[in-house]
């Protein structure tokens, strides 16, 4: 499991908790440990090397459709790279971030998805929500970021619009977003070189078990 202790951990993950309750979005940079962000950026690296990584996609069904001026990610769903101890490690953490959010904020989560994402130099993310008519299951988001040696210059900030103004998260290695699917606007402004991240999602139960 992860280098950090687990008391600091869980105490991250209950301020994770009472963000999400008070103002829908948190931010967090003790929960992962170096090694364990170095070998996933390894792995995201590795990937996207080997062409094994895919343009993501905007717009559902027969609506899909590649467009580089709105997201311009390359992704690959964990569930569908070759296994490694370090992705199943981020999963556990996550899982027990999923528990936390189940016990303090009753939100029937029961399941997470998540997908490495690699932005080449030049592209980024325009604003969007998480949850729309195609995602309805879509509850919480969650990205943490990969890349070791961020300088500010290098763009790619994750910037949330909110009521109050903007906020702007650079993307450095080992920080955490956690923000509400549903309500949290934002987009990953135009990274200069290339931004690495994992990026879920947790999700409820499906009423109509069909919809899954
Ligand atoms: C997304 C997204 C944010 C980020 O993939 O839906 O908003 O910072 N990503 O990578
Ligand atoms: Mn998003």
């Amino acid at each position: 499991m992860s280098e950090f202790p687990v008391a600091q951990v869980s105490s991250c993950f209950e301020q994770v908790a009472d963000d999400l309750a008070v103002k829908g979005w948190s931010v967090q940079a003790k929960v992962f440990s170096p090694s364990l962000i170095a070998a996933l950026a390894q792995a995201c690296r590795h990937m996207w090397q080997n062409d094994a990584l895919t343009p993501a996609a905007i717009g559902h069904g027969s609506d899909l459709a590649v467009v580089p001026e709105i997201r311009g990610d390359y992704t690959r769903w964990l569930d569908d790279c070759s296994p490694r101890a370090c992705q199943d490690e981020y999963v556990q953490i996550l899982e027990a971030l999923r528990e936390t959010l189940n016990r303090s904020l009753y939100l029937g989560l029961d399941s997470f998805e998540t997908h490495f994402a690699l932005y080449p130099p030049g592209s980024g993310y325009s604003k969007h929500l998480d949850r729309f008519k195609n995602n309805p299951l879509r509850m919480v988001s969650v990205v943490a970021y990969l890349n070791q040696s961020w300088q500010p210059g290098d763009g790619g900030e994750l910037r949330l619009h909110l009521k109050e103004g903007v906020v702007d998260v650079a993307p450095t290695a080992g920080t955490l977003v956690v923000f509400m699917s549903d309500s949290i606007l934002h987009e990953v402004l135009q990274a200069h070189k290339e931004r690495a991240s994992l990026v879920g999602w947790f999700r409820r139960r499906p009423l109509n078990p069909l919809l899954r």
